[in-house]
């Protein structure tokens, strides 16, 4: 069946990471339930895939990342006693999750890179466009980014990621596209490169972890050898798709925050805590003490 005809109902969110970025706090958590505000990285991950219409969240994990499967799963013990103490709204919140997608977890057993990770997911996915969402990545927009790559999937018939325009300088930290504008936010992509340096990018179009893509990646990803960090990348998978099927990137409109990095983390968590009613007023009293003190 064509590619267009299939709806996108499965996101594949890899989350096998060590998170060394963010050491000492990844030493016995795994970073993707470091919270922003009170809620776990990996549920604000969760969340768009949910709101873009996935039904089925394939979680790539390894060792030691139980505690993001009991995250979206029931707790009887702590939703009983909060039934108990009359705090059913808390209750409700904790059961909320539970219910909010079917979690499958699948172990990858050897980190090999992101490519490998999806890979992973490739019994579950079958012969269904699938979206592909990284846990660092967290992107604030009216419409979800995956809901906006997928309406493109949906009306192109063609996998498509997402991109956003980087400095110059940044261009070596992403997954970089080139090919030909078809109107001032689409490509048609050609070509694709791994983390480049300056002078070899093709342009500054970066490509900050959202993806909606064609089943015929898993072939791609199996024919991919070990590539930068001697790791089999996603990105070289795609540049193999790109040679077989139409591969798209879009401009996406919506706030990107590196949540991978300190700095990411720390605007991320500014930008939510203001955006709460409850906090924004403390938030800014507190901002102002700081910086009056420096
Ligand atoms: C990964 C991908 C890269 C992508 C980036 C987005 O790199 O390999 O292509 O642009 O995520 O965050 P990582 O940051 O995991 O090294």
């Amino acid at each position: 069946m064509a590619l267009a005809t299939k709806r996108v109902r499965k996101a594949v969110i890899p989350a096998a990471g060590l998170g060394t970025r963010f050491l000492p706090a990844t030493k016995a958590i795994p970073k993707e339930m470091i919270p922003i505000v009170d809620i776990p990285m990996i549920q604000h991950i969760v969340e768009e895939a949910v709101r873009a219409g996935i039904e089925d969240v394939i979680l790539i994990t390894a060792r030691n990342k139980e505690a993001i499967e009991n995250h979206f799963d029931y707790n009887y013990e702590l939703e009983d006693t909060l039934d108990k103490k009359q705090k059913k709204e808390l209750a409700d919140v904790s059961r909320a999750i539970a219910g909010m997608c079917n979690l499958i977890s699948i172990r990858q057993k050897n980190p090999m890179g992101l490519g490998h990770a999806v890979l992973c997911a490739a019994p579950v996915v079958g012969d269904e466009p699938f979206a592909v969402l990284l846990g660092d990545d967290l992107i604030d927009s009216r419409v979800p980014c995956t809901r906006q790559l997928i309406e493109i999937q949906e009306r192109e018939g063609a996998s498509v990621v997402g991109v956003m325009e980087v400095p110059a300088d940044e261009v070596s930290k992403y997954g970089i596209v080139g090919g030909r504008m078809l109107d001032s936010r689409t490509m048609h992509v050609e070509r694709l490169v791994e983390k480049p340096a300056a002078k070899d990018a093709p342009s500054r179009f970066a490509i900050p972890g959202r993806y909606v893509l064609s089943p015929a990646i898993f072939q791609c990803l199996r024919e991919t050898r070990p590539g930068k960090g001697g790791e089999i990348q996603l990105t070289d998978g795609l540049q193999l798709l790109a040679q077989r099927e139409k591969l798209l990137a879009y401009q996406f409109d919506g706030t990107r925050y590196d949540t991978g990095d300190r700095l990411g983390f720390i605007d991320a968590t500014l930008a939510f805590a203001l955006r709460r009613p409850e906090l924004a007023e403390g938030v800014r009293q507190m901002m102002k003490k700081h910086l009056a003190e420096r």
